[in-house]
């Protein structure tokens, strides 16, 4: 770890502390007051409504009269979207705008280091800097509560604490490098499904408990200058215009000072939104452009109200030194550096599902290994629907093999199943009943082909490296999966390979959980590899040949099946789908159908759309612990090349009050005999409580390196306040003080050391 990430680490830890015993923070933001005040004395009313709207698709007005230069939005979170039509989704195709793809968002959890996630807010800052912005659309921290959902890839996990410390992680890096971030997709953006329109109904306590934390964090512990409002409805309000959210718990409880911003098209009404805390609606100016103008001329939204917006917009301004014109976009938004993170960030996310000891590959002689699947070769910063990367390059699984071993291997590339391509429009596209049997009759010839051809060479190898998982056309934005199979009848695949070679690793691409029913059983080794950024085929092949233990750890429950998932259980999922993506309303041209698609996206067929969150604070293993339903692979698992030992765990008092902190030691032995590093994590279970509480709740993580035989003292802090619940009747934070258990472990079910302490 270098020098910087190290401060950053320690001051993240001063200030959990200090939000944890309840101190009274301020943003930065408040300094430049007294300046904008006189920047706003001198703006007219025009020039004010002129910052409330978008200036392009991915800008918004400054003054230039006033020396105020235009904010610039960089398309995140894990890589800079390479440069737009000022006013289109058409790309200009710059040479020099091909950046660093990052891992994306479940692989950045999968790491669990928030040290790390600083990095690669830094990485990320730079290069958004070298493109001459102001704010990252990014980080985007829901949480994952569908397995299914659309953009699990792109958020980081199912638990808010280890949200929560990779948010404040990578806001930090951020901001610390002179980019502003903006928060999304504030609040209750978990499904993508209808996600244009939902209205999201959950209890107080599962939306302050579990959804919120990451935003408030990120708020309270790295003052984020940026927030972007979600599409949906939160207590049939949207986002963009929900006072509660924005007013109330951001700005007033939360003491956030920035700006916040709709997201692409997610802005409903002008006096509603002004009033209850949106700040600039993109990419239009359909709401808070002339409307809103007339809207202060006809005396029903007041200029006080515009200043506030404006002084909340110009903060973020004054803060973030805009790039001179002449020094931006000079050199490759990708550069060494920040490629060096994506690599870092790689080799921490592998998780290792399971292991019979066929990893580390062992070579001897010239062994035969055919890598088998489509995902080996695809490329995954770009697919589906949203912000792709067009990046400078991308090591695939293949490659980085080819590179690592090819001269000591002899490796047989075949493609095995035929990758699912995306098409946003298909879903409009009619077929007659002919033409739909025509089609998969087709498919089905193909699958026969390649699947003869990957038998026949697995039966001639050695070894078979399964590469299967999602893509990015299967996991996008914009849409749910309908099921978590492994697509393009990888299951049927691996089944025949198996028949005649069971000599089988696989790796999983994927951003989300799959069903492993099939895979796991064919699997001597099993692993998830994400969609790993630029440098994945590096990490893979440095994991796979041992050079790197791996080290990531699951950021969410794989279930047995998705029907035991919460959401599914309780048949609260899915709404009937509308069929028609609140971006088709962005998108003014026809379709296949002939009608054009803004037509097709209002309409009002499948209303009205809600989602109850009826399993509460169930989410993720608090569900699974919770009613006793067994997992295929639990939340916070991943094996490593060697093994650890945990001993005598100790806690500094037995009674704990209010103000205080627990901590808590314990011994940690590296019993293997290679190096590796351990992701300790730290669970509390009430025993006596006064109010319900899942079986048991992540509060502390760390990640240990450790040289083989090495043994070492890991000391753990649980602040009592962040044992706290949301008293619904009282509106507040309150204390459950009871008897309450410590576990420490490996895994949400691997928990090794048990510690009872009284809270008073
Ligand atoms: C996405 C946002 C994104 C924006 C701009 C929206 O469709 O939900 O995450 O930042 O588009 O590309």
């Amino acid at each position: 770890m270098n020098h910087t990430s190290t401060f950053a680490c320690a001051l993240i830890t001063l200030l959990l502390a200090g939000s944890a015993a309840g101190q009274t923070r301020k943003s930065v933001l408040l300094q430049y007051d007294t300046q904008i005040d006189s920047i706003i004395s001198r703006m007219t009313l025009e020039e004010k409504i002129n910052m409330l709207h978008a200036k392009h698709m991915f800008v918004s007005a400054g003054i230039e009269r006033l020396g105020i230069a235009d904010m610039k939005y960089a398309d995140g979170p894990f890589g800079i979207r390479e440069e737009m039509q000022p006013d289109g989704w058409m790309p200009l195709g710059w040479a020099n705008d091909k950046a660093t793809f990052f891992p994306t968002g479940s692989a950045l959890a999968a790491t669990w280091s928030p040290e790390i996630a600083y990095s690669y807010g830094t990485a990320m800052a730079r290069e958004a800097r070298l493109r001459g912005k102001d704010m990252l659309l990014g980080p985007a921290i829901n949480i994952q509560r569908i397995p299914t959902g659309g953009r699990t890839y792109e958020y980081l996990s199912e638990d808010p604490f280890l949200s929560s410390q990779l948010s404040v992680g990578y806001t930090r890096g951020v901001q610390d490098n002179g980019v502003a971030v903006c928060l999304k997709h504030y609040a209750l953006n978990n499904q993508e499904n209808n996600r244009g329109t939902v209205n999201v109904t959950v209890g107080e306590r599962a939306l302050r408990e579990i959804y919120l934390p990451p935003f408030r964090a990120a708020v309270e512990e790295a003052d984020a200058y940026g927030v972007m409002a979600a599409y949906n409805k939160v207590d049939g309000w949207w986002c963009a215009e929900n006072d509660m959210l924005l007013n109330r718990i951001l700005r007033d409880e939360w003491g956030f000072a920035g700006m916040v911003i709709s997201d692409w098209g997610g802005t409903h009404s002008t006096v509603n939104s002004i009033k209850n805390g949106l700040n600039v609606e993109m990419p239009d100016k359909k709401f808070l452009g002339q409307a809103l103008l007339d809207s202060v001329r006809a005396g029903i939204v007041s200029e006080e109200v515009i200043d506030r917006r404006v002084r909340e917009i110009m903060r973020v301004r004054l803060a973030i030194k805009p790039v001179p014109e002449n020094e931006a976009n000079r050199e490759m938004t990708s550069q060494p550096p920040q490629q060096k993170v994506a690599y870092d960030v790689a080799i921490r996310s592998i998780v290792l599902l399971k292991n019979d000891g066929v990893l580390p590959l062992k070579l001897t002689g010239k062994t035969v290994i055919a890598v088998i699947g489509a995902n080996a070769t695809q490329k995954m910063a770009s697919g589906g629907l949203g912000a792709g990367v067009k990046a400078l390059y991308e090591v695939t699984p293949l490659e980085g093999l080819t590179k690592k071993i090819g001269d000591r291997a002899e490796i047989i590339y075949v493609k095995g199943y035929e990758p699912v391509q995306y098409s946003y429009f298909d879903r409009f596209r009619k077929r007659t009943p002919e033409e739909l049997e025509k089609e998969a009759k087709a498919r089905e010839l193909t699958a026969e082909k390649l699947a003869e051809e990957a038998v026949r060479v697995a039966s001639g190898a050695d070894l078979v490296l399964f590469v299967g998982g999602d893509n990015r056309a299967v996991e996008t934005e914009g849409e749910d999966r309908k099921a978590i199979f492994l697509p393009s009848g990888q299951d049927k695949l691996i089944t025949r390979i198996a028949e005649v070679n069971p000599n089988i690793i696989t790796v999983l691409t994927s951003g989300a959980p799959n069903d492993l029913n099939t895979v796991n059983p064919l699997s001597r080794a099993l692993l998830i590899s994400w969609f790993n950024g630029s440098e994945g085929g590096n990490a893979l092949a440095d994991v796979l040949t041992g050079e790197v233990s791996p080290s990531g750890r699951l950021p969410f429950t794989i279930p047995v099946k998705l029907e035991d998932s919460p959401a599914y259980a309780l048949g609260n999922y899915p709404q009937t789908d509308r069929n028609a993506d609140v971006f088709a309303s962005l998108v003014s041209d026809g379709d296949s159908t002939g009608k054009p698609r803004k037509e097709q996206a209002m309409e009002p067929e499948n209303d009205p759309d809600n989602a109850y969150y009826s399993e509460e604070s169930l989410v993720g293993y608090r569900w699974f612990d919770t009613k006793n339903i067994p997992v295929m692979y639990p939340f916070g698992h991943g094996l490593t090349y060697t093994s650890f030992e945990y001993s005598s765990l100790k806690s500094d008092k037995k009674t704990y009050g209010l103000n205080d902190v627990i901590t808590i030691t314990f011994k940690l032995k590296n019993t293997g005999l290679m190096s590796a590093d351990e992701v300790v994590q730290a669970y509390v279970h009430r025993i006596n409580p006064s109010v319900e509480w899942p079986e048991k709740e992540l509060k502390a993580f760390e990640r240990v390196t450790m040289a083989p035989g090495e043994s070492k003292t890991v000391n753990i802090s649980i602040p009592v306040k962040s044992l706290m619940y949301w008293n619904e009747a009282k509106q507040a934070w309150a204390n459950d003080l009871c008897k309450t258990e410590l576990l420490v472990g490996a895994s949400a079910t691997d928990i090794r050391l048990q510690k009872k302490i009284r809270l008073r």
